[in-house]
This record gives structure tokens, C-alpha cells and sequence, in this order.
């Protein structure tokens, strides 16, 4: 008989028909009721087993195992659950000795120890929960764009370009360690190496979208960047997955505006779509606030916290406001702040986490930073001394999304990327789109973990992808 998925078992709640249901035992009762789950939701359903059924085979199941069952829809006569399968047959699929296997789901293993064992974590509802609303949240952002005609392009991998400017690249190279070819002058000879060139992972799809947005209007890019800085943070990953918006004739409020409609389209969507989920991980935090003592406890609930994203507008301020406000504050007056606080500043997170979850209690959109601290494409304000930035601020996280509009005008651009020491020659494709049929154009960057993280109210970024890779670690 084909399989029948226990989400959709549950979720139509009809009896009396005949299933097939395959997955893996959570809990074995009294050698009759099996709790099964198959990873299509957070539920379980219960199998109810017959008396009669071989001694070998009940011995088998055990928490962990696969098992098989043919059986029947009843209603339940148990509490928590309408419908179950009351059994004809069973057959272990595979066998799991519990005395070896590394997850005792019975007493709530912690997310430190859940992470040493990341290939079966999954196994979890808490994980379960996280990577099925990590789906919702890619498809809602595909969808999202889809819906508005953008195109996806895909950008590469292997780049020889750092798109930031900031240096933090992991090489890719074939060359051997122990024997690299050399110039006269000492330095390695890229030449020989398989590019012919140096390469390294990319930071950032930027770049080649601004390349596709010259022609096509409207991209976006949605894959893995990878930044080699030694960043040991609950919200940093040395490979992480952004979404590049990039589209012409938009300016800085243009953009301002298309990033608060994606955030709170796929906020909303997610809401609709794994709401048991999001309701499971709304419980897991209040059980984990808990722990905490009373004045640490944020004071809304996960759905609450979402709804009141989706309901309000996104405050929009100058970076100029956003440091008056931190130097205004009781925090700073009273020297709370690990890092002083002055115009020019590259805010740190907690001068973020001020504005938004002290000072404003919502999500906010910072724009006009110092052109010292910003990257070099970004354009140009009159003032000679800001550009055309733009940050997202979320509460708990910091920044989620950093974008700008561009520099559009070339004389600008390249005297720009000389102050920056940003090699113009080697850049001339970039600068190209420049010289052909320049348009204003502007875009961002979603940090995805940074985004699920927001809407699972997990607090770790490595238990929000499955596979986590951060410095000193790269196991699974
Ligand atoms: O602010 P960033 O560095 O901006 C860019 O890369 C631009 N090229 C984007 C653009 O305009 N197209 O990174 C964008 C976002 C950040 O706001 C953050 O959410 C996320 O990417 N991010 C990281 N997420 C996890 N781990 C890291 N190490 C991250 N670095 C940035
Ligand atoms: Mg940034």
C-alpha cells in the first residue's frame, strides 16, 4: 500500500480507512502505543499495536527505530489526539539500540549537546519545527519575488572579486601547499593556479546582480556566502545564505520600501503556513524564559513579537538621529554601553539592540551612514560625508538586512574605489554598467539565518541552519 503522510492523516481527521504510515518511533508505551513521526509535522501519530503481535517485533521497537505500519484510521479513545492507527501489522524498518543512540528525546537534551550531534538533531520537534519553517521562509521569499517578476539569478560561487571590500575571503585554490609556484618577487604565481588566477569563495552576490539588474530590471540572488572573519557570535556564520534584491531605476526609498514588504510577506506567510510550528517554538521559548530570571524575560511571546511586525511600520531614521538618541540615552548617561558612542561609529549590536528594543520596541530602518564605514558602491549624499544606506535593525537580532542604493555615476564611483584602494582595472566589468546606459539603481541583502532566527525565536544562528559553520568547526 502507498504511504500515507501522518500531517495529512491528522489533518483531515476522517476514520475508518485503510494506511500505510512510515517514520520513526519518539515513544513506546506499555508495549502497545507507539508514538510515530514521519517529519511531515510536529505531530505524532498514535499507533495502537495488537496484543498479539510477535515478541521479537515488540522487542525491536524502541525509540529511534523505523517501523512500518499497515493499519487502520480509528477515532481515539486517548486524550490529545482525535485521530490513531489502530494496527493490522508492523514491521521494523530499522532498529535502534537505545542504550547507543545519542538522543534521549525524553529529557530535553540541550541545544549545546543537540549541536555536537547536528546529523540527529532533526529527529527533534524542536529541529523538525526550525528547518520546516526554514522551508516556508525560502519558498515565501521565492514566491515572493516570483510574484512581482523578478528573476532569479544565480551568481557564482567562486569569485575573484570581494564584493565588501573587506577582506574576509576564503581562498580556493588547486595549487599545492608545499610546492607553489613562486614569481621572481616572492609572491605565489596565480598564474598556474587552476582560474589562472586568484580566487576565493564569494561574499556577497551583489555584484554580478547589479550586473543582471542593468539589463533585466528586477533580480534577485538567493545562495551561500561565506565570510572567513573570526567572528564567534550567536549570530555570525563563516557560510550563511543571503538574498540579493537588486533593481534599476529604484532609489533608496524604493528600497527601504520592497525590504519591509518581504520581511513582513514572508512573517505572514510563515504565520499561515507552519502555524503548529511557530506555536511549538512560541512554547519552547516561554519554557526557556523561564529559566531566566524576571527582569530578563522579554515581555512578548513569539507570535506576539511577529504580529507586531507585520502590524506596524518599520521606524525610518538617520544614522545622525539613531547616535543623538544613543547619546541621549539613560543607558549611555549611565555608561551601560561596552563601546563609546560618538558620530562616525560603526554601531555594535548592542547599540542596535538599544534602538530597537529599548528605544523603539520595533523593527527599524537606519539610513545615511558615514561613507568611512560603508562599503564603496553605496552612493553618494550631497553632504559629502554620509551615503545612501540603509540597515534593518530587528529586536533580539540587530541587523538583518544592510543594503543601499548605488553609485551610479562613474566619475563618482572610481574616485571612490581609488580612496578605498579597490583595483579599478581588474573591476572594469563592474564599472562597465556604468559607462553603458547607467541607471539609478538599489538593493540589499537578507541575511537568511538572521531571518529565521527572527521568526523562530531561536537565539543561536548555529541551530538555525542545519549543517552550522563557524570558526574552529566544520564537522557533519
Ligand atoms: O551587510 P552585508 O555585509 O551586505 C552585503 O553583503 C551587501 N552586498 C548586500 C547587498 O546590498 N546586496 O550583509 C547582508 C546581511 C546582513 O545584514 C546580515 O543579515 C547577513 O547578511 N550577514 C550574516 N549572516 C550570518 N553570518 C554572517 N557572518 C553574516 N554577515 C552578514
Ligand atoms: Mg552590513
Amino acid at each position: 500500500m502507498k504511504r500515507t503522510k501522518i500531517k495529512d492523516i491528522l489533518q483531515n481527521e476522517q476514520t475508518d480507512y485503510k494506511v500505510n504510515v512510515k517514520g520513526w518511533v519518539r515513544s513506546f508505551r506499555n508495549n502497545q502505543f507507539v508514538a510515530l513521526n514521519d517529519g511531515s509535522c510536529i505531530g505524532n501519530i498514535q499507533v495502537v499495536i495488537t496484543l498479539d503481535t510477535d515478541e521479537a517485533i515488540i522487542k525491536s521497537i524502541a525509540t529511534g527505530a523505523s517501523v512500518s505500519v499497515d493499519g487502520t484510521v480509528i477515532a481515539s479513545l486517548g486524550k490529545g489526539q482525535k485521530v490513531e492507527v489502530k494496527a493490522d501489522s508492523i514491521t521494523v524498518l530499522g532498529e535502534c539500540n537505545p542504550e547507543q543512540f545519542p538522543l534521549q528525546l525524553k529529557n530535553r537534551p540541550s541545544l549545546e549537546y543537540l549541536r555536537e550531534i547536528a546529523h540527529l538533531r532533526f529527529r527533534t520537534n524542536t529541529f523538525g519545527a526550525v528547518f520546516r519553517v526554514r522551508h516556508t521562509l525560502a519558498y515565501a521569499i521565492h514566491k515572493f519575488f516570483n510574484d512581482r517578476g523578478f528573476v532569479y539569478l544565480h551568481t557564482p560561487v567562486v569569485t575573484a572579486s570581494d564584493a565588501e571590500g573587506a577582506g574576509e575571503m576564503f581562498k580556493v585554490t588547486t595549487l599545492p601547499f608545499d610546492d607553489a609556484p613562486h614569481n621572481e618577487d616572492g609572491s605565489i604565481n596565480f598564474k598556474e593556479d587552476f582560474f589562472g588566477r586568484a580566487t576565493n569563495l564569494t561574499v556577497s552576490g551583489q555584484l554580478e546582480a547589479e550586473l543582471g539588474a542593468m539589463a533585466l530590471s528586477e533580480v534577485y540572488t538567493f545562495g551561500p556566502t561565506f565570510r572567513a572573519e573570526n567572528s564567534n557570535t550567536p549570530r555570525h556564520l563563516a557560510e550563511f545564505w543571503m538574498i540579493e534584491p537588486e533593481v534599476a531605476f529604484n532609489d533608496i526609498y524604493d528600497n527601504m520600501d520592497l525590504a519591509e514588504d518581504l520581511l513582513k510577506y514572508i512573517i505572514d506567510y510563515a504565520l499561515q503556513n507552519n502555524r503548529e510550528d511557530l506555536d511549538f517554538l512560541a512554547q519552547r521559548l516561554v519554557d526557556e524564559e523561564k529559566q531566566k530570571p524576571q527582569n530578563e524575560r522579554s515581555e512578548l511571546g513569539l507570535i506576539e513579537k511577529l504580529e507586531l511586525v507585520l502590524n506596524n511600520k518599520f521606524e525610518r531614521i538617520t544614522y545622525t538621529e539613531a547616535i543623538q538618541i544613543l547619546l541621549e540615552s539613560p543607558a549611555y548617561k549611565k555608561k551601560k554601553f561596552q563601546y563609546d558612542v560618538s558620530w562616525g561609529i560603526d554601531m555594535q549590536s548592542e547599540h542596535e539592540r538599544y534602538l530597537v528594543e529599548k528605544h523603539f520596541k520595533k523593527p527599524v530602518i537606519v539610513t545615511g551612514y558615514p561613507k568611512e564605514i560603508k562599503a564603496f558602491y553605496m552612493r553618494q549624499n550631497d553632504d559629502g560625508k554620509t551615503v545612501a544606506a540603509m540597515d534593518i535593525l530587528a529586536p533580539g537580532i540587530g541587523e538583518i538586512v544592510g543594503g543601499s542604493q548605488r553609485e551610479e555615476r562613474l566619475d563618482k564611483l572610481t574616485q571612490r574605489m581609488n580612496e578605498m584602494h579597490i583595483p579599478v582595472d581588474e573591476m572594469y566589468w563592474y564599472l562597465d554598467t556604468r559607462r553603458f546606459g547607467t541607471v539609478p539603481h538599489a538593493g540589499f541583502g537578507l541575511g537568511f539565518e538572521r531571518i529565521v532566527l527572527f521568526v523562530t525565536g531561536m537565539t543561536n544562528i548555529r541551530d538555525v541552519i542545519p549543517f552550522p559553520r563557524t570558526p574552529k568547526n566544520a564537522e557533519f
